[in-house]
Parts: C-alpha cells; sequence; structure tokens
C-alpha cells in the first residue's frame, strides 16, 4: 500500500464537503447528518465528523474514511476508490500498483502466446480457421477486438517459441501453455481470457474443423489463472456496464462476441459453469443489477433459475432476457437481428414471473387438482417477494389467469407469510442474542484507544489480556500502529487495515457505535478492571476443575492456595 500516495489525496480532501457531493449533509452539534446510502434510512443516521474524517451509520453500522465511502457506494474495490478519490481532487493515481509482480512473468507470457496465435490467424496457415470465422460472421474488427487467434500443430509450436525467448523449462512447465514439452493448444481457435485488471491470463481453445474432441480447452490452474475466479469480458465490460447500471450475464464466447457486433458491449460470461461467490463477488464491484441472458433450452431456462437465485441471495437485483426456439444470444441474434434483441434488453421480465411462467408449463388449467397446485406453488413464489407493490401485482395477474378470487388468493397468502414469519423468528432469536457484557466492554476500550492515544497506553501498560481473540489482535494493531507512527487516527488507520481484512467487520462495527467521545481515565480503568476480573474468574474455573481432576492431596492444597490468592488478588484491586 502506498501510504505516502494516499495520505497526499487525504490532505486534499474534506470528507464532509466531498460526501457533501453525494448527499446532502446537515450540521448538528460539532458533526455533519444526511440520510444513509447504505439502508433505507427516513431518519438522518449517517454522522460525518471533520475532526476525524469518518463517516459512520449508527444504523445499519456502515462506517470508514472517504476511501471507504466511495469504495461503497460506487461498488468497487479499495484501490479503485483510491483512484476515483484520487482522479477528483487531480492526483494521478498511475503508481498504484494492483498486483504484485511475481507473476510478471506469467502475464508476458500470455502476453507473448497471444501475439503469437493472433499472428498464426493471418499466416497461409490459417486460411481454414479464417474460413470457420467468417463463416460464424465475426469479422476483422470483432477478431482484432477480441484478439482472437489461432494455434497450430506442433512443427509450429509456442514451446519452441518460448525456449528461444528464453523462458525456464520451470517457468514454461508452470505456465499452462506447454505440457511434456509439447503445445497444450494444437490446432484451436483461441479465444484468450484477461483477469480483472484487462490482463491476459489464460486461453480457451476451440476446434474448427469438426474433430471429434472437447469442443472449447480451457486453461488449467495456474499461478494467474484460478477456475471460477474468471469471468469472460469482465474487463472490457466495466465501463458499459457502469455507465447503463447493468449487466448482461451469459453463457459463453459466441453470445458475448456477438452481442458486441450489435453494439450491447456490457455483457459478461460464465464459460459455461454456474457462478462462484468470487464471480458475484466481482460482479457486485460493477452493478448491483443482472440480466440474466442465457440459452433458450432446457439447460438454459435451469440455469436461469439458479443463477437467479444465487444473485438474489446476494442482494442483487435480477431480472431476465428469455430467448426462444432454444437458441444461445449469437444464434438468436442472427435468426431475429440487432432490433429484435435490443427491444428484449429494454423490456427484460422480473426474475419471479420467469419462475412463475416456467411453474404453468404443462399444467392443464381444466384439471382443478392441476390449477391448484400451480396456484400454490405461484403464492410460494409470490411470498418471496419482498416489495409490496410488486407482490400485488403478481397476486392480481394470479387471479386473472386463473379466476380464482382475489381475496381468497390474499387470504392465502397472508397465511403463507405468517407461517414463514414464525419459521424466521424461531430460526433468528437464538442468533441475534444480546451482546455479552464483556464483548461490549471490549468495544468500548478499543473505541477509545482509537481516538485517544493515552487510552493505547493505559491498555498496554496494565497489560490486561483481551480474551477474544478478534478483540485482542485488533486492539495488537492498534497498539502496533501507535508505535510506527506516534499518534492514532483512525481515518489513516482504516487505511492500515486494508491488509488485515478479517479484522475489518468488528473495527466497522466499533468505529460505529455512539459514544460520547469525552471518557476519563478512570473509567478506562474501571473497563479494564471488569476485564481482568473475567480472566480471573475463567482461571479460578478452570483451577476448580483441576481440583476435581487431581488425587494427590499435596497438589490439591497447592492449587487451592492458587485459586485463594487469585480471590484476594481481585478483591484488593477494588
Ligand atoms: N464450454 C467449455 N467447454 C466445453 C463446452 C462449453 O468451456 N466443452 C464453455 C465455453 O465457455 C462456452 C460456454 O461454455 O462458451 C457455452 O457453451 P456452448 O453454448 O456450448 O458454446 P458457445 O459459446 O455457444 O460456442 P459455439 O457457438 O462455438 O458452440
Ligand atoms: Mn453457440
Amino acid at each position: 500500500m502506498d501510504y505516502e500516495l494516499i495520505s497526499k489525496i487525504k490532505d486534499n480532501i474534506d470528507i464532509v464537503e466531498f460526501i457533501s457531493k453525494y448527499i446532502p449533509l446537515v450540521k448538528k452539534g460539532k458533526n455533519y447528518f444526511g440520510l444513509c446510502p447504505f439502508h433505507s434510512d427516513n431518519n438522518p443516521s449517517l454522522s460525518v465528523s471533520r475532526e476525524k474524517q469518518i463517516y459512520k451509520c449508527f444504523v445499519c453500522g456502515e462506517a470508514g474514511n472517504v476511501f471507504n465511502f466511495i469504495e461503497k457506494y460506487e461498488n468497487v474495490s479499495y484501490k479503485e476508490a483510491i483512484k476515483i478519490v484520487g482522479n477528483s481532487v487531480g492526483i494521478l493515481t498511475t503508481e498504484i500498483k494492483i498486483e504484485n509482480n511475481k507473476n510478471q512473468v506469467y502475464y508476458d507470457m500470455y502476453d507473448l502466446a497471444n501475439k503469437f496465435y493472433q499472428n498464426n490467424l493471418f499466416s497461409n496457415l490459417g486460411t481454414e480457421a479464417r474460413d470457420y470465422l467468417e463463416k460464424r460472421k465475426l469479422d476483422f474488427d470483432t477478431i482484432k477486438k477480441f484478439k482472437i487467434g489461432l494455434s497450430l500443430n506442433n512443427n509450429d509450436s509456442l514451446y519452441n517459441l518460448l525456449l528461444k525467448k528464453g523462458y525456464s523449462l520451470e517457468q514454461i512447465n508452470n505456465s499452462g501453455l506447454v505440457r511434456d514439452n509439447h503445445d497444450i493448444y494444437i490446432n484451436r481457435i483461441i479465444f484468450p481470457l484477461n483477469n480483472v485488471n484487462g490482463l491476459i491470463n489464460g486461453f480457451s481453445g476451440r476446434i474448427y474443423h469438426g474433430e471429434n474432441l472437447n469442443k472449447y480447452l480451457n486453461t488449467s490452474e495456474t499461478p494467474i489463472f484460478k477456475k471460477g475466479e474468471n469471468i469472460y469480458n469482465y474487463f472490457n465490460a466495466k465501463e458499459e456496464t457502469r455507465r447503463k447500471k447493468y449487466v448482461i450475464l451469459m453463457e459463453g464466447f459466441m453470445a458475448v462476441i456477438r452481442a458486441s457486433t450489435i453494439g450491447v458491449s456490457n455483457c459478461i460470461a460464465t464459460m459455461g459453469t454456474s457462478l462462484t461467490k468470487d464471480q458475484i463477488g466481482l460482479i457486485k464491484r460493477l452493478t448491483n443489477t443482472v440480466y440474466l441472458c442465457l440459452d433458450g433450452d432446457n439447460a438454459g431456462v435451469n440455469a436461469t433459475i439458479n443463477n437467479g437465485k444465487l444473485l438474489l441471495d446476494n442482494n442483487l437485483i435480477v431480472k431476465v432476457i428469455p430467448l426462444t426456439d432454444n437458441l444461445d444470444p449469437d444464434d438468436y441474434i442472427i435468426k431475429y437481428g440487432k432490433e429484435k434483441f435490443l427491444s428484449l434488453i429494454d423490456n427484460p421480465m422480473n426474475y419471479e414471473d420467469f419462475k412463475i411462467r416456467r411453474m404453468k408449463l404443462g399444467v392443464n388449467f381444466n384439471s382443478s387438482e392441476e390449477l391448484a397446485s400451480y396456484v400454490n406453488n405461484v403464492l410460494e413464489e409470490i411470498s418471496l417477494v419482498n416489495d409490496e407493490i410488486k407482490k400485488e401485482i403478481m397476486l392480481k395477474n394470479l387471479a386473472k389467469e386463473t379466476n380464482v378470487w382475489y381475496n381468497t388468493l390474499e387470504k392465502k397468502l397472508n397465511e403463507l407469510l405468517s407461517k414463514k414469519q414464525i419459521s424466521k423468528n424461531n430460526l433468528v432469536l437464538p442468533v441475534k442474542k444480546k451482546k455479552d457484557k464483556y464483548v461490549k466492554t471490549l468495544e468500548f476500550i478499543i473505541y477509545y484507544m482509537l481516538i485517544k492515544k493515552e487510552v493505547i497506553t493505559l491498555v498496554e501498560n496494565s497489560h490486561v489480556y483481551f480474551p477474544i481473540d478478534d478483540y485482542r489482535k485488533l486492539s495488537l494493531e492498534i497498539i502496533n500502529y501507535y508505535n510506527k507512527y506516534g499518534v492514532i487516527n483512525i481515518s489513516n488507520f482504516l487505511d492500515y487495515m486494508e491488509n488485515v481484512q478479517e479484522l475489518k467487520p468488528i473495527l466497522k462495527e466499533i468505529i460505529s457505535l455512539d459514544l460520547d467521545d469525552n471518557v476519563s481515565n478512570q473509567t478506562i480503568l474501571d473497563y479494564l478492571k471488569v476485564i481482568n476480573d473475567y480472566n480471573i474468574t475463567l482461571e479460578i474455573k478452570r483451577l476448580e476443575q483441576m481440583i476435581m481432576n487431581e488425587v494427590d492431596p499435596i497438589e490439591q492444597a497447592k492449587i487451592s492456595n492458587k485459586i485463594r490468592n487469585l480471590k484476594m488478588g481481585s478483591e484488593n484491586n477494588d
């Protein structure tokens, strides 16, 4: 992390002014208040502190510095947030290295390999492949844009080229491009894959003259390519996705490439598999809305249902572009043309309606049993919808299409909902139990460590052991930070903690506490004593357990002596 650059940017920013550009803020006392953009807020609960250069929401617990604000607000990574904030004050952030360079050699190899493959395609050995691409209506510009290439056979191997360029055998063997001195990709059309920063990190090779081989051959795991972490066309679709505020998710390369030929460039592809957690995380960085445009066959419909659920579970808005005649987007666009496809995108279907439409397939509306079971299935679906208006519209549609009285449906839906509520309460209650007194005490202490350096010293000198791992680790981080920089500053500490992601949730939670910043040293000492007494109680319990398991009376006496001392010690401290 480039702290020099970070502090240079921060020196030019006042968080109150900065956030004011996004949300109106009103001064109240020392701080500024506005409607929190991170939960649906009717009562201004976002507080921005000029003094601390941080924001926090007392209701949803979101908190951080100016970079964290942009990270969350614009759905971007921390590093991208630094760029955005930096650019807003005219500080160029090209110095920010996106990735450390230990894998640079592999990126170089893939870059070289891609150039080699692209060359092959336009050599005289590429005639057949060029004919194939032409048959598939991929013109020169498209081939260039997606950097499509061609791998030949072993007489002109990539392996020889890599050796000639001086790569070591170890590097070549780890690259995923060569196995046992032979190229992996033989006689295939090559589609390069890019990582999130646009660097080529893998290939997928397609057969093109009907060999009886796997249609696509994909890069195996390498230091720069992990299966399930890549999304096809992610980097190129980024800008257009942010502009349009939604992304179109497809299954394959050809679909994405075809859509781009008609000017639809906010498309990405999973490359055939179902969405992974990593991929969903990447999508969330771009947008909160996903249009699913998967193949129109049965497998595609199932994938739409499954992927839609995964996305919804991750709080994304899901719409569907349903295709007909079992076609994939590539064939659909070729068959029906640009205008027809654009009009589909302009009128995406609600995910729920798509699901309901599928439930309806094959239901015999003349059979009362089939109709009743259809109605129940749809009601179940409607009960999952959060939006009241949407719910009502769906219910009205159901009444109309089935001729069941609206009030009957509504009553049935409410029954379903109240049943759900009961089971939900049963589930939630034990989890949402009140915070332990000691957890709260630790949070108090850490909160004040973050705003008063005297408190850090008090904690350090007290040698009180924090009995919960994460809180202990966090307090040690604060102490280390203070010893290193000689000051404590929440805003800068947040940047420092970017390297310790696992502690960020509790750090945010503590920062967002609504506490009076004035605290006396005595109060801190009292808190520390609460923790210390708690530790002693635990230790006494442990020793008492030991006595019970001890058969030797002399040992027993020793232990009970220890217990007595501990008990006296904790009293004397009062
Ligand atoms: N796929 C794969 N390996 C296969 C088949 C498919 O990795 N053996 C992935 C590819 O990323 C492919 C996607 O799944 O793009 C969708 O598969 P499919 O619909 O069969 O391919 P298309 O993209 O339609 O390609 P084409 O039109 O050339 O058959
Ligand atoms: Mn296809």
